[in-house]
């Protein structure tokens, strides 16, 4: 059966290609993104009319947040997932230069917003049946991976496990499954043209996790196919 998914950040790199994917199958896509009017997503919107649902989200703005939420109020949504992110400066995030002003919009987009996104459509989720929040983290987040540089990146991912984390204890009484991903190594602005994999198979892979995933898999950290990282 079709259901709705909302993706943040759905407008290129992993959010475009889920969005892509989700609409190849016959699912509804609420396609949250700065400017959800242009590019790839325009396109989209003109061939699969009805089926994607254009919203203008700047996730780390309470206002823009707010306005998102009154426009998709009383909608059920199945799927919420909190896709956008940034790396933040390529160079000054070492042990011994770090540009903290970057570092802090770094978190802005890549901790609180997870957050806000999920409290303000939280309503929507109970609302319908598939009640699942995947968040887009990273491996670069594990403490376990022996971590060294992009200090900003870094600490953002593993800050938003915890929060995630903390948040799925939360719903867990209303049988909410919030679930944490690395998406691979993928080719996208972010990952570069030398990344592991297409946006395409990590976006399939990711899909058919959370699909497969319930109340069993809520807290977890785990791999777009589904392979469990260390915290
Ligand atoms: N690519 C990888 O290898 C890799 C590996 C591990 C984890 N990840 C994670 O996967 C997720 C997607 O990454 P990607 O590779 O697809 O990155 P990307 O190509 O750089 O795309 C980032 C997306 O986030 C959106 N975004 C950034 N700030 C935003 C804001 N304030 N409000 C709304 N949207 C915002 C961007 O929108 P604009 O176009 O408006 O800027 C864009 O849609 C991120 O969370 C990233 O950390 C990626």
């Amino acid at each position: 059966m079709s259901q709705t998914w909302m993706i943040t950040g759905a407008n290129r790199g992993i959010g475009l290609a889920l969005t892509m994917e989700l609409l190849r199958r016959g699912d509804h896509v609420i396609a949250a993104a700065r400017d959800p009017w242009g590019g790839a997503l325009a396109e989209l919107a003109g061939v699969h009319v009805g089926e994607l649902t254009p919203l203008e989200l700047d996730v780390t703005s309470d206002e823009s947040v707010a306005a998102a939420k009154r426009a998709l109020a009383g909608r059920p949504l199945d799927v919420l997932v909190n896709n956008a992110g940034l790396y933040g400066p390529r160079d000054r995030q070492s042990a011994f230069e770090m540009d903290f002003d970057a570092w802090r919009e770094v978190f802005e987009v890549n901790v609180y917003a997870p957050l806000r996104v999920a409290q303000a459509f939280l309503p929507n989720i109970e609302a319908g049946s598939g009640r699942k929040i995947a968040t887009i983290s990273s491996r670069m987040g594990s403490l376990g991976g022996n971590p060294s540089g992009a200090i900003a990146y870094r600490s953002s991912k593993t800050a938003v496990n915890m929060v995630m984390v903390a948040f799925g204890n939360a719903v867990r009484a209303s049988e909410i499954a919030v679930l944490l991903f690395h998406p691979g190594w993928v080719q996208t602005d972010m990952g570069g043209g030398g990344a592991d994999i297409p946006a395409t198979e990590s976006a399939a892979g990711l899909i058919e996790t959370i699909d497969a995933s319930g109340m069993a898999e809520t807290n977890s950290f785990r791999t777009w196919k589904g392979e469990t990282i260390p915290w």
